[in-house]
């Protein structure tokens, strides 16, 4: 089946879909995205991702391209195009396209908007889980306003590329202070000795992802205690357990840190139920 794109207010065959090249987001990476879940045709935390969609346009002075509720519609009709009944939506927003310049162009430049939406199968990600995954940790070296969901991603992508070259799932960054912050492309998570979650506040230094809410959420419901703090990778390498949280991955096990195994080696029992009660506890708009 061919794929289906939206941008700037049409559908697009995928294959050809493209943007200006004096697009800001092109030229400058100035501009901002979401990745929403897809299960059974339905968005994961729909809500929650428009919220941060917004905050993170906010904070850049990008304007809303349209009302909200038409963005929901174009997301949901993208997805419904694809026939996607399991994978990911993606959209993205930049300050639209204009003459190559620093500064904001005029405040009447249309933001770009674009939206694919792709299958991927439940069960590999289920495999992964049951496996586990390997991090490697690496130096922090972003822009300090990662809580917000910029495009602008170099310093993640060459940390992603770095764990796969070191055959690993993710990299961990570190900060000054030898404290994780975040994974490349996800939430990190460590669980103590004694069964506590702990996992660093949700300040500037990481994005505050719509799944490690969830966790959060599933953890107030299930009595568990959790300690958001800042942990070191040297208690991170000590922990019980150890996992990553985004849309992509849900709870994913972490077996290894460094080539450190975490605990007998094997995905948690903490974590493996986190996993298992996701979907009950996140909110599965109606298509
Ligand atoms: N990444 N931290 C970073 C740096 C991320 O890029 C992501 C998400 C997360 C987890 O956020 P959420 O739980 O809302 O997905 C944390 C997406 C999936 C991506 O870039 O593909």
């Amino acid at each position: 089946m061919s794929r289906t794109a939206y941008v700037n207010g049409r559908y697009v065959p995928h294959h050809s879909a493209a943007v200006h090249i004096e697009d800001r987001g092109y030229q400058f990476s100035d501009g901002i995205y979401e990745v929403c879940e897809v299960l059974g045709g339905k968005l994961v935390d729909e809500a929650r991702h428009m919220a941060r969609l917004s905050r993170s346009l906010s904070e850049l002075q990008i304007r809303m391209p349209m009302k909200l509720s038409a963005l929901r519609r174009v997301l949901h009709e993208t997805v419904r195009r694809n026939r996607v009944a399991d994978g990911l939506v993606y959209v993205q927003i930049t300050r639209g396209v204009a003459p190559r310049d620093h500064a904001f162009p005029s405040p009447d430049t249309p933001p770009s908007v674009v939206v694919t939406a792709k299958r991927v199968p439940r069960i590999k990600g289920e495999h992964t889980a049951e496996e586990g995954v390997r991090v490697i940790t690496l130096p922090d070296n972003r822009w300090d306003r990662v809580d917000i969901k910029t495009v602008s991603l170099l310093p993640n992508i060459l940390a992603k590329q770095k764990a796969k070259e070191a055959g690993a799932y993710e990299a961990w960054f570190v900060d000054g202070d030898g404290c994780v912050t975040e994974g490349s492309s996800t939430n990190a998570w460590i669980v103590s000795q004694d069964g506590t979650l702990v996992t660093r506040p949700a300040e500037h230094g990481i994005l505050r992802g719509i799944t490690r809410m969830v966790v959060m959420d599933i953890a107030a419901n299930e009595g568990m205690k959790v300690e958001e703090r800042h942990f070191s990778v040297d208690e991170a390498k000590m922990a019980r357990e150890a996992f990553i949280t985004a849309a992509s991955t849900l709870v994913m096990p972490v077996v290894e840190i460094d080539g450190k195994v975490i605990g007998n080696g094997q995905p948690g029992s903490i974590t493996l139920s986190l996993r298992e009660k996701f979907h009950e506890n996140a909110e599965i708009a109606v298509a």
